[in-house]
Order: C-alpha cells, then structure tokens, then sequence
C-alpha cells in the first residue's frame, strides 16, 4: 500500500517512521516533510492546506491512505474533500474537528454532555468580559475561541494580566475573527496529562499515556511553546483514572457527538487537569499531540497502518493494539529565541553520533537541507527520543544523545521527565 502523511513536523516524523514498520506500506510519500523525513519517504512540496493539489497526488500516485498531523487542514475540513472523492483519510470531518478548532463549541458541547470542566462565560462584548473578570478573582484564563497556532489561552495570575489578555484579543485583534469570541473560564489546579485514543466513532481504545512540558524552561518557567519534550507512560493517569476518563470523558464525547449525528474518526486527544483523582477537560485536541507522539509511537508495537484500516473501516473493536512495555522520553531541540523570534538556517551537527544507539531516534520537527548539510528551519528543530526499561532509563540515554548534537543558539530543557521521577504530582 501506498500512504501519505500531512505536515512536517517531529509528529509527522514518528508517524512515517513507524509506518516503515508496517507490513502493509510499500511507499510513504510526506507533504511538505522535513529533513528528516526525507530519509525515508518521498517529500512532495505541497501546502497542508492545498485539498486540491493534495487530492491529485492521491489520485495520480495511486494512493491508498492519507494520515494527517495538523490541525490547521482538519478544521478547514480536509477529511469532507477526501471523503468526497472517495478516499481513505485518516482524520475527523470539519464538524468532529469544531472540538479543537472552537473552544465555544467544545466548552458547549462539554456542558450539554455533563462532560467534567471548568466553569466558563462565553463573550463577545469587551464591555462585558472586563466586568465579569473585575468580578472574579484572578487567576483566571482567557481563551480565544478559534484556532491560534497554541497562543490563544492566557492563564492570568492577576486581574490586570486578564484584562490586558482580553484587550489583545477582543480591541486589537492579536488572533483576527480567532478572537471574535472569547471564554473566561475558572483557572483549574493539579497535575497535567495527555490522554490520546483511537476511535472510530463507536470504538475508543486509548493510547499509553503521556506528559507534555509546555513552557519554554526547567522548572515550568517562562512563556508557553508548542511543547518541549515529553514522556510516556506518566505516572499521574494509573490505571483507575484511565478507567475513570474512558467513562467520564471519552465515551460520552464519542457517543454525545454520534448522537448529534457527528461521527469521530480519528484520535481523539484530551488535554486534562488532574486533582484529587478527578480529571476535567483543559482542551480537546482532534490529532496526536506533538512531542507526545513521539514517545508514544515509540512504545507502540502494533503496526500503525492495521489501526488506520480498522478506524477506516469502522472495525476497531476487532483489533488488539499492543504497547511496549518499555518506557520512551522525548527532550526538545528548539532554536534560539523560540518561542520567540528566531534564525533558520544554523547548521546542526552530531546527529549520525547521537542516533548510535538502537534505543534512540532522532526526530526531525524544523529541519532542511542547505548545500549537503542539514540545517535548522523552525523553532522546534528536533525531538531526541529514547527507549528503556523505565523513564530514568530512557530519560538518561535521550540526555547522553543531545549531548552530542550542536547548532549556534541551541537550546532545550534539561528537567524533561524528571517529574514523573520526583512522583511530583502536584
Ligand atoms: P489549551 O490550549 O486549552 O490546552 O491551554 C493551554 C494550556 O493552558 C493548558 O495546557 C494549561 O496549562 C493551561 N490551561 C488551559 N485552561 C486552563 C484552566 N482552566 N485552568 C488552568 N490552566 C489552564
Ligand atoms: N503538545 C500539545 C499539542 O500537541 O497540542
């Protein structure tokens, strides 16, 4: 079979690695990839958001599945025009996708299904959110309702932080039409998972959980970035709250979409806060988390493209998936400056030596070729993945391979994992 991949990034990267394991996949073509992709599958310069150029590529090379990263073609639908035309896509419709792509709609959707998260007002008055904001005590969170490249939540720990928040989205339009409503919701504390799942609308069979690191240094300090590192499994979801979200969350997400004749295929990645043993929403993702994936499809040991045929077809309560019991640490390589302003183009150097190991795998996020060297080309350049026998282990040898990797203003977190070593869980 012949599989294509939306996106380039270290998500996208673990995807087509682990499709080269698949007894079923001949030919992985990735749009638009990245330097590392292109090692083991054919990089097509096509926009993510390009249906039409994408659909022809199908067409014309004969291929047989299309398994998509981003969010940004989800929400724009991108699942509806393949569908349309009668092809295979690994991905929920433009309607599924409103969980990710309209915090209005899914903060609604959790409340008409009594599904756990916080309280919240809807605005669209700045009049209004100023007032109910004076009213409540900070810290509270602002969320912009549209898709905002993952800047669009600002959790303030004083009133005026909030009531400036407010101003950026509502007055000066940071985020554009993203901004036209806006939630004010309850700042929730405890601990943060990832809870990501397979689902074809009827089915859910969740995935090993992870934990992701959001801001930018050790510690948790600093702005929030697209994800630092992560790991998996994360101690925080044993095996009573994975039993505790199947049933409180992602079985009546599934069945209260379907009963509003939406049907979810796909994954389904729920962001979650974690107190006292009950776990309530922060966010619905409609795709894998990216760093999680990569530990995550790390440990996985069925074959990926079985999982998407079963979603495809609409079998999945027919299939065993299977997890290593191994555990995997992902620690992020990003360019200096991220998550603020940074420079491409730095060569990077090391990365044959750092990949020695068979328990290490270096994904590729932004990554391009320049004159034979591989050089950086975004802010999270790389994703430096190892496996062992348990997350010291793993998290001991992904340490032992970023040693060995260089770029000018390279820069990465030297904590990743150590809170599930801590059993810090607060
Ligand atoms: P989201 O994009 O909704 O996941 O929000 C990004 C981050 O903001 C989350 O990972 C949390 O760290 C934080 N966050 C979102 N909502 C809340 C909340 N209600 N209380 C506390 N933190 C939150
Ligand atoms: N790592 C968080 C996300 O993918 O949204």
């Amino acid at each position: 079979m012949k599989v294509l991949v939306i996106g380039g990034g270290g998500r996208e990267h673990a995807i087509v690695w682990k499709l080269t394991q698949s007894k079923h996949v001949d030919k992985i073509y990735c749009a638009p990839g990245n330097a590392g992709i292109a090692e083991m599958a054919e990089c097509i310069d096509i926009g993510i958001n390009d249906f039409d150029e994408l659909i022809n590529l199908v067409r014309y090379e004969w291929i047989d599945m299309t398994i998509v990263g981003p969010e940004e073609p989800l929400s724009r639908g991108i699942a509806d025009a393949f569908e349309k035309e009668g092809r295979r896509i690994l991905a929920p419709s433009q309607a599924a996708a409103q969980l990710e792509s309209s915090k209005v709609f899914s903060k609604e959707f959790m409340r008409k299904h009594r599904i756990p998260t916080a309280a919240y007002k809807v605005f669209t008055s700045y009049l209004h959110a100023e007032d109910y904001v004076r009213m409540k005590e900070a810290p509270i969170v602002i969320k912009a309702d549209g898709l905002a490249a993952g800047k669009g939540v600002i959790v303030a720990a004083t009133t005026d932080e909030a009531i400036d928040a407010l101003k950026r989205i509502m007055k000066d339009r940071e985020f554009g039409d993203a901004g036209n409503r806006v939630i004010v919701e309850d700042c929730l504390q405890g601990e943060e998972a990832s809870f990501m799942a397979f689902t074809d609308g009827r089915t859910i069979v969740p995935m090993v959980s992870s934990q992701d690191h959001k801001r930018v240094f050790d510690d948790d300090k600093g702005p929030n970035t697209g994800g630092m590192g992560a790991y998996s499994p994360a101690p925080v979801i044993t095996g009573e709250l994975e039993a505790l979200v199947m049933e409180k969350i992602m079985q009546p997400t599934i069945d209260g979409l379907r009963e509003e004749g939406i049907k979810y295929k796909g994954v389904l990645y729920a962001g979650l806060m974690i107190k006292d043993g009950n776990p309530s929403v922060l966010e619905f993702n409609c795709r894998l988390g990216d760093p999680e994936t990569q530990p995550v499809l790390s440990r996985l040991d069925s074959d990926l493209m079985d999982i998407a045929l079963a979603i495809s077809d609409e079998r999945l309560s027919e299939l065993k998936v299977e997890w290593k019991k191994d555990s995997a640490v992902c620690v992020v390589l990003a360019s200096g400056g991220y998550p603020g302003k940074y420079e491409k183009g730095k060569v990077i150097s090391g990365l044959d030596k750092a990949a020695e190991s068979d328990d290490v795998y270096v994904f590729h996020a932004g990554t391009a070729f320049n004159d034979g060297d591989i050089v950086t080309n975004g802010g999270r350049v790389l994703g430096v993945t190892a496996t062992g026998a348990n997350i010291k282990a793993a998290q001991e040898l992904a340490y032992k391979a970023v040693g060995q990797i260089q770029f000018e203003g390279m820069h990465y977190r030297k904590d990743i994992a150590d809170r599930a070593l801590k059993g810090d869980n607060k």
